[in-house]
């Protein structure tokens, strides 16, 4: 059965409303299109909990700065509608720019702390328009539960401040990251790398299972692991390193002691691609 297309919000209400009132728990997941097996593995875990998935699809402006790849970002949405196809999708909302922030539009949603550090601090005004489209994309399509992935880990954190500071009624997800067979995250971004680039690439993931194994060894200073990690990276012909942090996993601080729940986050630009990738560990 062909996936269901609605562009227009009001279309998008009632469709959302016919699903409510049928009883039908409907959950979102919120994509830029480009759909890889990482996207689908959110289709997958929303299936899971609930009747009616909806997979929204908009290349959101606000969320790129002035110098960002917004023009470049890959966009096929023929390809995409045929990957959602068999995947049980019910509905792909695919809202126009137009619609989504009109000439007039003057209403935007910032969460204040957890969007200082990582790439708050590396891309300003980029939460801010993530949390934005997302609160618009809640108003439209209604959803009982919206999952995102641990690779935008401070994404999701800061997605679920949202909900619970502006009291919404969703439930959000944190569903794993997809690698690679060589560990590199997926991400629609990786297209970007040129075969040099791809081959340096894995380098994230190797950074973090280092670090993460130094503290199932036992070590608990943070500027240790971190400086381990940033050895693994820094000395790549292509990498040019943004952050590599260990940080408190419930408000994004870096810590100096490892202790309790850490997340250890990494980004680091290959030429055109700037790559992300996190390891939660639980230090014992
Ligand atoms: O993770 C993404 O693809 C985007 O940031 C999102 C959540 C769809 C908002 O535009």
């Amino acid at each position: 059965m062909a996936v269901k297309i609605v562009k227009a919000v009001r279309a998008m209400h009632r469709k959302a409303d016919q699903m409510r009132r049928a009883g039908q728990r409907i959950a979102l997941v919120p994509t830029m299109g480009d759909l890889h097996e990482g996207h689908l593995s959110l289709v997958r875990r929303a299936r899971k909990v609930a009747d009616r998935v909806v997979v929204s699809i908009f290349v959101n402006p606000l969320q790129f700065g002035p110098a960002e790849d917004f023009a470049a970002y890959p966009r096929d949405l023929a390809r995409d509608l045929e990957r959602l196809d068999p995947c049980g999708v019910h509905l792909a909302y695919l809202p126009e720019v137009k619609e989504i922030y009109p000439e007039d539009f003057a209403t935007t949603v910032g969460v204040a702390r957890l969007t200082e550090g990582l790439c708050g601090a590396h891309r300003p005004g980029h939460f801010e328009g993530v949390t934005t489209v997302v609160a618009k994309l809640f108003a439209a399509v209604k959803p009982h539960v919206a999952v995102f992935g641990q690779k935008d880990a401070q994404q999701t954190l800061v997605i679920q401040k949202m909900v619970r500071d502006l009291n919404l009624d969703v439930e959000i997800l944190m569903a794993p990251t997809v690698r690679e067979a060589d560990g590199l995250a997926m991400s629609s971004r990786n297209a970007y790398l040129s075969p040099e680039e791809r081959r340096e690439a894995p380098s994230l993931y190797r950074a973090l299972m280092l670090g993460k194994n130094m503290i199932a060894q036992g070590e608990r200073r943070a500027p240790r692991v971190v400086a381990a990690m940033r050895d693994v990276i820094a000395p790549l012909c292509h990498a040019k390193i943004d952050y590599i942090e260990a940080v408190d996993a419930e408000n994004l601080t870096p810590v100096a002691v490892l202790k309790n729940s850490v997340l250890l986050a990494v980004a680091v630009r290959f030429g055109k691609a700037r790559l992300i990738d996190n390891a939660p560990v639980r230090v014992k």
